[in-house]
């Protein structure tokens, strides 16, 4: 089996007339946590969607787990998988309780049966802390609860790699921290893991490797405190600068 996880080579995605992937090189290896920076429109969640093929892109190459996700004879369904994905909005089926959330794939995708399905589920519920809501409704929980609900759910297919879009930028600030703990504890454990995020404090804290982008290409990338604490770059001392001090970005 192959250290890398995810290898992205020369991707270019452009909607219409706009470019905004511009030939991007990254790799995740495994057990390692890469967190990708940088400001909005800049094409981070584009890259996520590459990633797992949501966006189809128009150059270059996506392995992932060993499946050429670009190749057009892969059999996306499985390649899919191996890949646990948690957007900014919490996707969970309304009309399912938190527990059949957390079965339906396991048992029409992995064909496990009820119980094992349920074990499992509740096993990452525990993990969460949210074994006491498996009888409830997504209505029924927070918004930050509704995300570690949807964290365990990705987490209940044995993913290889978890790929995170701004998972807490929909939250209140007092929901933030305790996804942020479960993220932490994930890294902790080795789970490989891509996040997109705004939170400087868990990249600088977290991740082993963090990427600038800005329009379509990473600017800048290298061990976080490099990165998020000396970066060599202009573009990337000035967002940093914005997004660490917001109140005095215009001064
Ligand atoms: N399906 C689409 N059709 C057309 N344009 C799109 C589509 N998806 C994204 N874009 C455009 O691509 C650019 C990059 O978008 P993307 O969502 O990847 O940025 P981002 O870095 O994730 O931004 P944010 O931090 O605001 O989430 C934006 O200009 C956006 O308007
Ligand atoms: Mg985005």
């Amino acid at each position: 089996m192959s250290d890398v996880i995810v290898e992205v080579s020369g991707l270019r995605k452009a909607f219409g007339t706009l470019e905004v992937l511009k030939g991007i090189d990254m790799s995740v290896r495994r057990g390692e946590v890469v967190c990708i920076i940088g400001p909005s429109g800049s094409g981070k969640s584009t890259l996520l969607r590459c990633v797992n093929l949501l966006e189809e892109p128009n150059a270059g190459t996506v392995v992932v787990n060993g499946f050429e996700m670009t190749d057009p004879d892969v059999d996306i369904d499985r390649a899919r998988r191996g890949i646990g994905m948690v957007f900014q909005a919490f996707n969970l089926f309304g009309h399912l309780s938190v527990l059949e959330n957390l079965t339906v794939a396991q048992r029409k995708v992995l064909k496990r049966d009820r119980d094992e399905a349920e074990r499992i589920a509740m096993r990452n519920l525990e993990k969460v802390g949210l074994a006491e809501k498996a009888g409830s409704m997504p209505a029924q929980l927070s918004g930050g609860q509704q995300q570690r609900a949807a964290i365990a759910r990705a987490l209940a297919m044995d993913p290889a790699v978890m790929l995170f879009d701004e998972p807490t930028s929909a939250l209140d600030p007092e929901l933030v921290g305790d996804v942020l703990t479960v993220m932490r504890q994930l890294a902790e454990e080795g789970m490989t893991m891509l996040v997109v995020t705004h939170e400087m404090q868990f990249a600088r804290e977290v991740a082993d490797k963090v990427l600038f982008m800005d329009g379509g290409v990473v600017v800048e990338e290298g061990q976080a405190a490099q990165v998020i604490g000396e970066p060599r770059h202009e573009r990337t001392r000035s967002f940093l600068a914005r997004v660490l001090n917001p109140v005095h970005a215009g001064e």
